[in-house]
């Protein structure tokens, strides 16, 4: 009986982890097509000073772990005071996809580097890995819905190419700017630019 049990736990535990990451895929495909419809309908932002000091700080450290995990150099340098109104969740939002591509998209020992300064009138934020890169032909593209470099895996990963579009309607809905850099087995370099 308690083999039967025991049986019967051991089969049944892929399952139950295929299906619980089946169900998450799903919930935050839901949660970015849902963040774009309203974006696309003229999401109200829910102002406030937000410290980009504070926001980048705390990200860099959630995700620490990981970067270590991957013995990846990980640096961040910020000029004091960068304050901005913005929408914390958004900006929260567009932060978390940007490091979980630099994350993603770089292999054991490589860099990434954030960087935060004001020039003029904007804040500039860099987020620089030393990855896999774009290749040139790709980088108009990567900004579009849907879109993934490796399209060989993409049913089955839990990768759906939305966090970069997203990254551009959160930054179009705070008047700002967001370019990109890269080349590829080289690495990126995503610049992106609020007015305060
Ligand atoms: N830092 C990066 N280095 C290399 N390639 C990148 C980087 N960031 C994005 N890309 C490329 O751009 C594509 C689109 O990125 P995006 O963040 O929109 O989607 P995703 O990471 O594939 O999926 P999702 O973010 O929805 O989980 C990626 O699939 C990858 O090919
Ligand atoms: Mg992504």
């Amino acid at each position: 009986m308690v083999i039967k049990i025991w049986m019967a736990q051991t089969v049944a535990a892929p399952k139950v982890e295929a299906i619980s990451s089946a169900s998450n895929q799903m919930t935050k495909l839901t949660e970015n097509l849902f963040l774009l419809a309203r974006a696309d309908q003229g999401l109200n932002l829910q102002l406030e000073p937000v410290n980009l000091n504070v926001l980048l700080t705390d990200l860099m450290q959630l995700y620490k772990p990981q970067a270590e995990a991957k013995q990846l150099t990980w640096q961040l340098k910020l000029e004091p005071e960068l304050f901005l109104s913005g929408d914390r969740l958004l900006l929260t939002q567009l932060f978390t996809n940007l490091i979980q591509n630099a994350l993603q998209y770089t292999a054991t020992g490589d860099s990434i580097n954030v960087k935060g300064q004001k020039i003029n009138s904007q804040i500039h934020i860099e987020i620089a890995d030393t990855g896999i890169g774009i290749a040139s032909e790709h980088l108009d593209k990567i900004f579009e819905r849907f879109w993934r470099a490796d399209k060989s895996r993409s049913y089955q990963s839990s990768r759906s190419g939305l966090g970069l579009a997203i990254v551009k309607e959160i930054i179009r809905l705070h008047h700002g700017k967001v370019s990109v850099d890269s080349q590829l087995g080289k690495g990126s370099n995503f610049t992106l630019i609020f007015p305060r």
